[in-house]
């Protein structure tokens, strides 16, 4: 879907483009986004051929080494792509070399919007031993840690803090800050941490696809908050923009955002929900719910110098996007074959290369302060019928 117009915000998908189905508002960003100025000289010259699928986009399989033996290293293998094992075909996105090598180049963008910061909550982080608290830390969750870069980059930024970091993949480095640690863990489980182990800060990044049921999840985040702590979503959304009419010369990118929400809504938990956090955040009880939206060029084609820059990453980073997310979700819910969804990757992915487009996409950071009366007092989650699968 196309945004033609600077009054149009970043919207979320129509109804009418999802079917029938029953479709939350769409939420309105605060600020009317501007229209991205192009640069009239990038359109001189061939497409970007970027060497994303050649430099970036590897498939050569993770090698550990030592006596492993758990059954969580024991990877699914599928269209070419190592899965997780643990809860294997909970989560639709590969865990391979390539896949962590797409999440670190985005961690980059995601620092880069914010001009190196690594949150947006206006968190007040002391020195080791200083924090409130019994042990003077600040306590930090970060949920599906990916790689654990960006709680690695935590840990060594605030020595005050001490960051957990859980994902279903046992892929983060085993050399990492003292004051960072990671686990296996399955985040739509009841989380049983003790009422001592509250968290200062939970973060989550990119987790879109990850979870079929948000209220419940918001309310398991409000209840593990101490009072007054933040949460914070890093989202995208998993959708296509364009100021002039690019998006609708884009077949392929149609297909593909199109194909990719209705088969993530119909394996239970889907993609595109950045448009939808600020919303979940206050339904669970959270204050000073508070949304920024960084739209950001596929390609190198704005006159911005940042957003140029941004643009060029994002070039390279979203072809290695179509590689991650496209081959499971069509192959089982839409039953593509692997040549079809070989063509349409690189359809998509020559669009995105192409300078006669100019497509965009959205980035959001929401946060929320949890009360400060005590967690007990927070709501019962809401009915799984308002979860987004159910929508
Ligand atoms: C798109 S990645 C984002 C990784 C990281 N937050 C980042 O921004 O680089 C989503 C992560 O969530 C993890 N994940 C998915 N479902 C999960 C679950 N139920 N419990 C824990 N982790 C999960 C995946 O294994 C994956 O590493």
């Amino acid at each position: 879907m196309s945004n033609p117009t600077p009054t149009a915000a970043v919207p979320a998908p129509s109804a009418e483009e999802h079917g029938d189905r029953q479709e939350p508002p769409a939420r309105q960003p605060e600020a009317t986004p501007v229209p991205l100025e192009v640069d009239l000289a990038h359109a001189d010259g061939p497409d970007d051929d970027g060497d994303a699928d050649s430099a970036y986009v590897s498939d050569d399989e993770s090698r550990r080494t030592g006596s492993i033996t758990s059954s969580i290293y024991t990877y699914e293998y599928e269209n070419g792509r190592r899965y997780h094992a643990y809860r294997a075909g909970q989560y639709v996105l590969p865990n391979d070399d390539a896949e962590q090598e797409r999440l670190d180049l985005q961690h980059h963008i995601w620092r880069l919007m914010l001009r190196g910061a690594l949150f947006t909550a206006p968190l007040t982080i002391l020195p080791a031993g200083e924090n409130p608290g019994p042990d003077g830390d600040f306590r930090i969750l970060d949920l599906g840690c990916g790689t654990g870069i960006w709680a690695i980059d935590m840990a060594d930024e605030y020595p005050g803090a001490t960051v957990s970091g859980i994902d279903l993949s046992p892929i983060q480095p085993d050399w990492v800050p003292e004051n960072c640690q990671f686990h296996v863990d399955d985040y739509e489980d009841e989380w049983t941490y003790r009422d001592s182990e509250k968290f200062d800060y939970i973060h989550g990044r990119a987790l879109g696809g990850t979870v079929g049921d948000w209220p419940r999840f918001y309310g398991q985040i409000r209840r593990h908050l101490k009072p007054s702590g933040w949460v914070e979503m890093q989202e995208y959304d998993a959708w296509l923009f364009s100021d002039d009419d690019s998006f609708d010369r884009a077949p392929h990118s149609q297909e593909w955002v199109k194909k990719l929400d209705s088969a993530s809504r119909t394996f239970g938990k889907q993609l595109n929900v950045a448009a939808f956090h600020k919303q979940w955040m206050i339904d669970a009880g959270f204050e000073d719910v508070h949304e920024v939206i960084h739209r950001i060029p596929i390609g190198p084609w704005t006159q911005d110098p940042l957003l140029k820059e941004l643009g060029r990453f994002e070039q390279v980073h979203m072809q290695m996007s179509v590689a991650s997310h496209t081959p499971a979700l069509l192959t089982r819910v839409h039953s593509y074959t692997p040549d079809q969804v070989q063509t349409l990757m690189e359809g998509v992915k020559r669009e995105f290369r192409s300078k006669d487009l100019h497509l965009i996409t959205a980035y959001r950071f929401i946060i929320g302060r949890a009360p400060s009366a005590p967690a007990a007092a927070a709501p019962a989650p809401a009915p799984a019928a308002a979860a987004p699968a159910a929508v």
